[in-house]
């Protein structure tokens, strides 16, 4: 049986999920790929902190070289988050051939397109499932099933931890520093979850989706960005004494020939779909000109959904190194639409 190997960047919350699922699916990947996966190389920042998976038959490192230039590795999964080193690491896996898979929306968002060119001039695949909306698969289905219709909107609740503060402050009373601590705990949150709470990481995501809807890239600053950190326990009663809830959505939606994107907290009123998803579940409603709308829903966040998302990945490019198809885009819908500035 052919044995495909794996490096992987970073064994926080996703990294250790990733381990975790391929040891545990194994023989399932065996009967229906044909192949084994098998994670050769992990690199992480500091070598002798205590780690919380089996590391039997791994090698932990604290230099990217072993990875990047180990002919073996033909499969990068980049899960430590942040832009820098992880775009300079990126950047040379590709060149240097290695297929790449990243959870890094932040990366996407602001130097996508470059990476995208990178990995085409190079011929290999970049994919990004986990990117948004953790565990649910929405990229790749976007990408696949509405070819033939037009997306008008792609909106949402696209980050799991602010979505888990709002349940928690509504349903459970706690304060924002409560349910905001609660998140890091359960490895809901970046590393510092600022752009979690202030609507960034949200925005990141919408501009990811809206390329995938509607083939245009759109800069984050032309995006109007609020977050629920001004949300306040009086305000989360106000909108249930009328019948609300509040929700931080994003948006992209095409008005007449142009695209508006944007992220702030909303009053959604009871019995919407977007209304009753809870903790750190993510839902994103696609409304598509002949098929009308599609609610996805699933865990936005979280060890195994997002690695879950890291995994489908891995198989779809394993699948294009046999076919011998990589360097195609992930995304592979372009059009040039005019982009409303949402900050006007
Ligand atoms: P964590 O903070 O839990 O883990 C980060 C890992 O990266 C750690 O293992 C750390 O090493 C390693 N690391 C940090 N800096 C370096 C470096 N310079 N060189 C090598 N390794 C380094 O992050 P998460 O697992 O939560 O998130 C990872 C990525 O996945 C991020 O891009 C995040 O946005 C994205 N994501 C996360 C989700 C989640 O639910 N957590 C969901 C969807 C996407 P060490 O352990 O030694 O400190
Ligand atoms: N911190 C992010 C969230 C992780 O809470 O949604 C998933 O991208």
């Amino acid at each position: 049986v052919k044995i495909i190997k794996l490096g992987v960047i970073g064994l926080g919350t996703v990294g250790s999920g990733i381990v975790r699922i391929i040891q545990k699916n194994q023989q399932k990947i065996r009967e229906t790929r044909g192949c084994c996966i098998q994670v050769k190389t992990i690199v992480v920042a500091d070598r002798t902190k205590k780690r919380k998976v089996d590391l039997r038959g791994i090698k932990l490192t604290d230099q990217i070289n072993d990875l990047l230039y180990d002919n073996e590795i033909q499969i990068a999964i980049e899960v430590m988050g942040t832009i820098q080193p992880a775009q300079t690491y990126i950047e040379a896996l590709l060149k240097n051939g290695k297929n790449v898979i990243t959870a890094n929306k932040d990366l996407l968002a602001t130097n996508g397109s470059h990476l995208i060119k990178c990995a085409q001039q190079n011929h290999v695949n970049l994919s990004y499932e986990a990117s948004v909306a953790g565990g649910i698969p929405i990229l790749r289905t976007i990408s696949n099933s509405f070819t033939a219709d037009q997306i008008i909107e792609v909106s949402g609740i696209v980050n799991g931890t602010s979505n888990y503060i709002l349940t928690q402050m509504t349903e459970n009373h706690s304060t924002y520093r409560e349910a905001l601590h609660n998140a890091q705990a359960l490895g809901l949150a970046e590393h510092d979850p600022t752009n979690d709470v202030s609507g960034k990481d949200s925005a990141y995501k919408m501009a990811i989706l809206a390329e995938f809807a509607f083939g245009t890239t759109v800069p984050l600053e032309k995006i109007a960005v609020s977050g629920i950190e001004q949300v306040t326990k009086n305000d989360i009663l106000q909108a249930q004494k009328y019948g609300y809830t509040i929700k931080l959505i994003g948006q992209a939606k095409i008005l007449e020939d142009s695209l508006s994107v944007s992220v702030q907290p909303m009053f959604v009123k009871k019995g919407h779909p977007l209304a009753n998803i809870k903790d750190e579940n993510n839902a994103v409603l696609v409304t598509g000109a002949s098929v009308g709308e599609i609610l996805f829903y699933g865990a936005g966040a979280g060890e195994l959904p997002t690695a879950n998302s890291i995994l489908s990945d891995v198989i779809a490019t394993i699948k294009d190194i046999q076919l011998n198809i990589t360097g195609s885009k992930f995304n592979n819908f372009s059009r040039t639409t005019n982009i409303i500035d949402a900050n006007k």
